[in-house]
């Protein structure tokens, strides 16, 4: 299948690598820059995406929510597959856009959206299809932990930390969507909306980032024999869904505490499966690339089937 990838930055790039020697042969990317490595299929106009139908999948890993929402539906519109890797968007247009790809026959995945290389969305879209999911929650931010790890175990100062996880590609453009917790808010709210149903509003999640944390905060815990995490969770409770998401003490005894670096955790709590949890590289080049390429080569696989 021949596919065009918006955006060739860390995901962009690392789902390329993913690709090599697959069915999915990208025969466009959509950047403005200049970039050598890719210049023979490199375009700065999504017309010359959108108007090829030869092209049958288009893969948004560009970030930011225009023009990336309005690439996403007009592919759609045009009867294109779509994936994506854009968890702010996505969360504030999940409705629409998982109801235009059913209205017009074709696939939108988007398990890179929450949890980097970890097939969590995947998952728990399974998991809820047999049984009732009565809570989620985990760490579900690398950025953060990554800081607050080394903040922990390496003594480092914040800053200090949050520079190294700019530079080793983890945290987000803007990296003020990672610190005060909007990024885990559109990945909460994404998990949500496949756990319970529904369309949650991210903006409507009660949530505190990892900004007040001081360097004292973490030396008390360590002498607790503790550490920090920014914990999300979401619970129902007489039908209603109460989503939350602060910096928590976590002990020994959960599994929370044993993360490293950009590390995340994801858990499920099923009425009938318990609790199944999911642990991994959270961000990155080289993991959230291949959770992409999987959805893409999801798509791939389907639709040669049919
Ligand atoms: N900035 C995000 C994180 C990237 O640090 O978790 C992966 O979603």
């Amino acid at each position: 299948m021949k596919i065009a990838i918006l955006g060739y930055g860390t995901v962009g790039s690392g789902c390329m690598e993913a690709l090599k020697g697959t069915d999915a042969e990208v025969v466009r990317i959509l950047d403005k820059r200049a970039i050598p490595e890719v210049s023979g299929i490199l375009t700065d106009d999504f017309e010359d995406i959108l108007g090829d139908p030869e092209i049958e999948l288009v893969a948004e890993l560009m970030g930011g929510e225009h023009p990336a929402y309005d690439f996403v539906k007009a592919a759609l519109l045009a009867g294109k597959h779509a994936v994506t890797a854009n968890k702010q968007m996505l969360s504030r247009h999940f409705a629409e856009l998982t109801g235009l790809a059913e209205e017009k026959g074709v696939c939108l995945e988007y398990s890179a959206t929450a949890g980097g290389g970890i097939p969590w969305l995947e998952n728990l879209r399974r998991v809820s299809t047999a049984d009732d999911i009565l809570e989620i929650g985990g760490v579900m931010n690398g950025t953060t932990n990554f800081i607050l790890d080394a903040m922990q175990t390496k003594g480092e100062s914040y800053e200090e930390a949050l520079k190294k996880a700019q530079e080793l590609g983890y945290a987000e453009a803007d990296p003020t969507a990672d610190v005060m917790g909007y990024d885990v808010r559109a990945k909460l709210a994404i998990s949500c909306n496949l756990a319970f149903g529904g369309d949650m509003d991210p903006e409507s999640i009660p949530t505190t980032g990892i900004t007040g944390i001081t360097e004292e905060d973490v030396r008390k815990a360590k002498t607790d024999g503790k550490v920090i995490r920014l914990v999300a969770r979401a619970r129902l409770g007489n039908g209603l869904i109460y989503p939350d998401i602060s910096p928590q003490l976590v002990g020994p005894d959960s599994p929370m505490y044993m993360l490293s670096g950009p590390e995340n955790l994801f858990y499920l709590i099923g009425e009938k499966c318990g609790t199944l949890s999911f642990r991994g590289f959270g961000a990155g080049k080289g993991p959230t690339g291949v959770n992409v390429a999987a959805d893409i080569l999801k798509i791939v696989n389907s639709v040669r089937k049919d």
